[in-house]
């Protein structure tokens, strides 16, 4: 916990050697949290994904992390602020080393088109207008085959391609890039980073599949607009997407 703690500007981090759900943790004690009060495990026993899956979450080999924070602008807002995620969180990858992370609409981030790292956002305990959120983020840093084979899509770590990046460093660095980008959201919301989604992009220009309840739709991706829905390129004209039930593939 020190050596996490040594570099967070700020409250210090709670870091939890084992528990069932950093999301859980905090989302039980919304009432005591101020923004930007984060959570750290080295093991989950119930970890959480989206659409009620399982996050499959070995001891100590990668890093799972969940922050509060109290959005005033309420629940609508939730989208831009997941993608605001993907976006620090990409970018503190590459600073450290791990070059060609990417983010995936909404909230993946990717890695030699493979899944690197979730995004859970999680709504909770609306009082009026307020939201309470809680960003769970995982991240594969080293964790090995034989822990991880209930899962059933195509991922990857950082091991796996020889990129080295301690993880107390990494959850240093993401609290603090977190906090900071979060206040400057809540200011002047997803404005200033679309352009620095769009270089992120691990679809951009790319043709794309959309899966929305039984339908199919196909197109070009074209970053993000200001409301957070993604962009794609249909007979010329440009057409937003945005909700839950949406899931991107590569077509
Ligand atoms: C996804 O389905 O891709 C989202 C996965 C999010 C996993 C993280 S790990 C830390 C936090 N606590 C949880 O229980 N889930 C999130």
């Amino acid at each position: 916990a020190d050596s996490v703690n040594k570099n967070i500007k700020g409250e210090p981090a709670s870091v939890i050697p084992v528990i069932d759900s950093t999301n859980q943790y905090l989302i039980q004690r919304i009432s005591e949290l101020k923004s930007g009060d984060v959570c750290i495990a080295e093991y989950q026993s119930a970890g959480r994904g989206r659409r009620g899956r399982q996050w499959i979450s070995p001891f100590g080999r990668n890093l799972y992390l969940s922050m509060y924070w109290r959005l005033d602008q309420g629940p609508a807002a939730a989208i831009g602020l997941s993608l605001v995620v993907g976006v620090i969180m990409a970018e503190v990858l590459q600073k450290l080393g791990a070059d060609g992370v990417k983010v995936k609409w909404p909230n993946d981030l990717y890695l030699n088109d493979k899944k690197l790292s979730g995004i859970l956002v999680e709504l909770t305990g609306k009082t009026g207008d307020v939201a309470h959120i809680v960003t769970g983020i995982g991240i594969n840093i080293a964790m090995s085959k034989n822990q991880t084979e209930a899962i059933n899509q195509q991922w990857i770590n950082l091991e796996q391609v020889g990129i080295k990046i301690d993880r107390n460093e990494l959850a240093c660095e993401i609290t603090n890039a977190l906090r900071e980008a979060f206040v400057q959201f809540e200011k002047q919301g997803l404005s200033m980073f679309i352009e620095r989604w769009k270089r992120l992009d691990n679809f951009m220009d790319r043709r794309v599949k959309l899966i929305i309840g039984e339908k199919e739709i196909f197109g070009i991706a074209k970053g993000i607009n200001d409301q957070g829905a993604l962009l794609l390129e249909q007979d010329g004209k440009i057409i937003p997407y945005i909700g839950g039930e949406i899931s991107l593939r590569i077509a």
